[in-house]
């Protein structure tokens, strides 16, 4: 990257972020949006070589505090911390931390804030990341909160469709699956009913359909909702396909799962006849089943190049809630 091209980076709003905790996407504004996307672009774009170089981070310590399973956002976290010059430390699972002892996540959490700069927190009960919070003199970033939200998730979500689709405004997104327990789609239509002229279809049987709080949220941002169960009428209409797997740990019995499961399969032959040719096929990822492997190599499958601008997202989420506005132009300066 250029001198110039560094010093057209205008990051206007660096302060919004500046050891702030990341709990929810109500907390997002339209320019701290763009000055994440602005800086992920950056990062993105950076040569390995000079970025392996670089350390802004260094000296800094993470902990990955993980209690339900994980592996992109576990690792991409790691990863874009350690890019950046940070060491991570990664507690993974409960039987491997003192929650299996019977400790609070309040006792946890006051304890760990006092090990490490900055916290990630994925744990199974909603509202978990708000209580780490309340008890954090250290930024906490909310990795999944039961079928609460996730809101980084939403944000590489955001990028993707904005790199996809080159517009965040008049946008048609049929989210499809498990709406109910889904923490991703939570998040995303909340952060995408921020956008001008958005259009939701979502796509799932009645017992699975967005929650009220989702309804809620989406009526009071006017923003347009079409619910169904018809999936190949709802993605017919859609710019952005947004594929969930049904949520099996979530359910209250198997038998309640069966009833679901391969209801909405996503194929080559349904995304070549039924969707627009510009349709854009995302999921958060991991899938069991409903897309299906032949859609892959279309170039409307951008679920991999989704999961992967979790990493420049994630990179620029830590600059900005670790350095001070000033730390971080002084940082980009020294690139
Ligand atoms: C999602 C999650 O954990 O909510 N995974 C992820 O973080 N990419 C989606 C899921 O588990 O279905």
């Amino acid at each position: 990257m250029s001198k110039k091209q560094q010093n057209a980076i205008k990051l206007e709003s660096t302060t919004k972020w500046s050891q702030k905790s990341i709990l929810s996407v109500s907390q997002f504004t339209h320019d701290g949006i763009a000055t994440v996307f602005e800086l992920a672009d950056y990062l993105k774009a950076m040569d390995r070589a000079i970025l392996r170089r670089w350390n802004p981070l260094s000296g800094y310590v993470l902990s990955n505090l993980f209690f339900e399973a994980s592996t992109r956002s576990r690792i991409s976290f790691a990863s874009a911390f350690q890019y950046l010059g940070g060491s991570v430390d990664n507690t993974v699972g409960v039987v491997f931390s003192s929650i299996a002892k019977g400790e609070s996540l309040s006792d946890t959490i006051r304890v760990v804030q006092g090990y490490v700069d900055v916290i990630v927190l994925r744990h199974f009960t909603v509202g978990s990341a708000r209580i780490a919070a309340d008890n954090s003199a250290i930024p906490i970033i909310n990795a999944g909160d039961g079928i609460g939200e996730h809101p980084t998730q939403a944000l590489l979500d955001l990028y993707t469709i904005y790199s996809e689709a080159q517009r965040l405004s008049k946008l048609t997104i049929a989210v499809v699956g498990d709406l109910q327990h889904g923490r991703t789609v939570h998040s995303l239509v909340d952060l995408m009913g921020m956008y001008d002229q958005i259009h939701i279809v979502a796509i799932a049987p009645q017992a699975l359909q967005l929650p009220e709080s989702s309804m809620r949220n989406l009526k009071k941002q006017g923003v347009r909702v079409t619910q169904t169960d018809d999936f190949q009428t709802g993605i017919a209409q859609a710019d952005v396909v947004y594929m969930t797997r049904l949520q099996r740990e979530r359910f209250e019995s198997e038998s309640d799962y069966e009833r679901f499961e391969k209801l909405y399969i996503l194929n080559q032959s349904l995304v070549e006849s039924v969707c627009k040719p510009s349709v854009v096929v995302m999921h958060p990822l991991p899938r069991t089943g409903e897309i299906h492997t032949d859609v892959d190599d279309l170039p409307q499958a951008a679920y991999f190049r989704q999961t992967n601008n979790g990493l420049y997202v994630r990179m620029a989420l830590f600059l900005l809630v670790l350095l001070s506005p000033n730390e971080l132009r002084e940082q980009l300066n020294a690139v």
